[in-house]
């Protein structure tokens, strides 16, 4: 079982991106993960989608498309989604062979803020939903507080957001294996 990996945000030292590679260490046995760029996609424009899909979009709607489901790491934006995380979902989402038709999501949220994103993560799931895409409704993960949870080199250090995310990833696995559609 192979899922994808994509980070919201584009910033280097992203706590979102340094739980996400945590993750790497806590996938249950017969998943293994990929994490993705959506750094180099250009701002979405139908006019640029008709006339040929650029290589960046072209690459992650295959990833999408051949992943058995999608990790999101998603920072909060003004109580919602970063620009390059709805831009990603965006150009996914075009017609034809829209990339999140029936894919299987996950995610959890990494901000600053005490709430740890609980705003942004309904809206990332109603957008999803509405793209036929089955997210995880639960186990909910919020990292809140984020700076305190990571050393400086961006290790994943309080032990109890690693269980929260081992947890998430252990209930993704049947997950997917629910979500599965018959071709
Ligand atoms: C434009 C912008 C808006 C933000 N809005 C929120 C917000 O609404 N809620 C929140 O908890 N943190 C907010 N933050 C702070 C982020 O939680 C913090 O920058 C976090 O580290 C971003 O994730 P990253 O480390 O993966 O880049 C905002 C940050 C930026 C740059």
């Amino acid at each position: 079982m192979q899922i994808l990996g994509i980070c919201g945000s584009l910033r280097k030292a992203s706590l979102n991106m340094a739980a996400l590679r945590a993750c790497n260490e806590l996938l249950p046995s017969g998943m293994t993960m990929r994490i993705t760029s959506i750094a180099d996609l250009p701002m979405f424009n139908q006019d640029v989608f008709d006339a040929g899909i650029p290589e960046p979009a072209k690459r992650l709607r295959a990833e999408i498309a051949e992943a058995d489901g999608v990790l999101i790491a998603s920072p909060e934006y003004n109580f919602s989604l970063s620009a390059a995380l709805k831009n990603a979902i965006d150009w996914a989402s075009r017609p034809p062979n829209q990339s999140w038709q029936d894919k299987p999501v996950a995610m959890f949220s990494v901000s600053q803020g005490p709430l740890g994103g609980a705003r942004v993560q309904y809206d990332v799931r109603r957008i999803l939903g509405q793209l036929w895409a089955h997210v995880l409704p639960r186990p909910e993960v919020f990292i809140g507080a984020a700076p305190s949870k990571f050393d400086a080199q961006g290790k994943l250090t309080d032990e109890n957001t690693r269980k929260f995310l081992a947890d998430l990833l252990t209930g993704f696995k049947p997950w997917i294996e629910r979500m599965r559609v018959k071709k």
